[in-house]
């Protein structure tokens, strides 16, 4: 993606050749940064810290973390380590677990001599793949986009509601949900977007309004409570979001207050997918009920950081001393509420028939 005039991934190499670099996305909107990762405890600080944050590109950062970590010492047991270091960091995306064991599988096959070379050329497969993936996610999504402009004939624009930042900061570039509203927008539809601010740490108001307005695509950003009430009164054509994990029957787990959404478009019969390459899918669950949510620092929820007219960036307290905040990071979106399933394959329904209908060679996995 374009930034100025530099185009961009959210990780790449620097220019010794080995050291990681990544954008700091705790710092955006106000300030583009970028952080170099030297080590594999730094990789892993980076994504528990939200450095870097979304599932493809934590995915894509453990791999690094792991090509780092061969660097310093290629023995099984650093490997069989360092992969549980970075397992540790966050437990919902199930891209970061995928990332770890394909990184495992393939460097266990190699000598110890020959694992820094593998993990590093590895690690940058898995980036190219997530960028084919995101682009054909892209392709089939603004297909939709398309025959719902069409159908329905809207007279200024279509506007699409997205959760969170699913857009290329939370993959290596393009994004999931994001990837259908570039596409239609470039294709010449007059998409407008309904950016949900995504409490408490705002990737909407902060990474998916920045990523927007870096393409040029219009949006407009609103509090997490009036998706409903936009939905009430026709002003939402359609809700895509990213996922975090998809079970193997088509519950969508997500940025926490997804579920909210998915359930007022439901009422209002409003289309609602959820975008995600088969690296989120987890064939070996069945419920979204099992699915491991993250609980985070309720510091998140009780203060809030933002530019201060002066121009520094603070950070202020918002809740009373004393009160307690619990800080769930995400919720699941049962199948039923699931319009369709958008993958690097194609379209399909939130089912297990579904799935498989675009990956049949996981039929073996997939629970029943
Ligand atoms: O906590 P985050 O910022 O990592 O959560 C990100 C999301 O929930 C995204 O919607 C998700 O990763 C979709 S994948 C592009």
């Amino acid at each position: 993606m374009k930034i100025g005039t530099h185009l961009y991934r959210t990780i790449w190499l620097a220019d010794d050749g080995w050291r990681v670099q990544v954008i700091d996305q705790t710092r955006l909107p106000f300030e583009f940064a970028t952080v170099a990762l030297s080590t594999v405890q730094e990789a892993a600080e980076a994504i528990r810290a939200m450095t870097v944050r979304g599932a493809p590109l934590i995915g894509a950062t453990a791999a690094y973390g792991m090509a780092l970590a061969m660097r310093t010492d290629s023995s099984d047991k650093n490997l069989h380590e360092s992969a549980l270091l970075l397992r540790q960091t966050r437990p919902t995306a199930v891209n970061l677990a995928w990332a770890l064991e394909d990184m495992r599988a393939h460097l266990h096959k190699c000598p110890p001599s020959e694992r820094t070379d593998a993990a590093y050329a590895r690690a940058a497969t898995i980036c190219d793949n997530d960028i084919a993936q995101c682009r054909a996610i892209g392709e089939h999504g603004a297909g939709i986009i398309k025959r719902l402009w069409d159908e329905t004939k809207r007279p200024k624009q279509l506007n699409v509601l997205t959760h969170c930042n699913a857009g290329w900061l939370a993959c290596v570039d393009w994004g999931t949900a994001l990837a259908p509203i570039y596409a239609a927008y470039d294709g010449g539809i007059p998409v407008h977007v309904w950016v949900d601010e995504t409490r408490p740490r705002n990737q909407g108001a902060s990474l998916t309004a920045f990523e927007l307005g870096a393409h040029g695509v219009p949006h407009t950003v609103i509090a997490d409570n009036t998706g409903g009430h936009l939905m009430q009164h026709d002003q939402v054509h359609m809700v895509i979001v990213g996922s975090d994990r998809t079970t193997a029957h088509g519950d969508v787990c997500n940025k926490v207050g997804t579920y909210l959404k998915a359930l007022a478009a439901h009422d209002n019969g409003v289309p609602f997918y959820a975008a995600l390459p088969s690296t989120t899918i987890d064939w070996t669950m069945g419920s979204g009920s099992e699915i491991p949510i993250e609980e985070r620092d309720p510091r998140e929820l009780t203060h809030i950081a933002g530019r201060t007219a002066a121009g520094s960036i603070e950070t202020v307290q918002i809740v009373p001393d004393g009160s307690a905040a619990l800080n769930i990071a995400f919720d699941v979106t049962p199948a039923r509420y699931v319009t369709g399933l958008i993958t690097e394959r194609g379209v399909c329904k939130a089912s297990r028939v579904g799935l498989l209908g675009l990956y049949p060679e996981r039929a073996k996995e997939a629970v029943e």
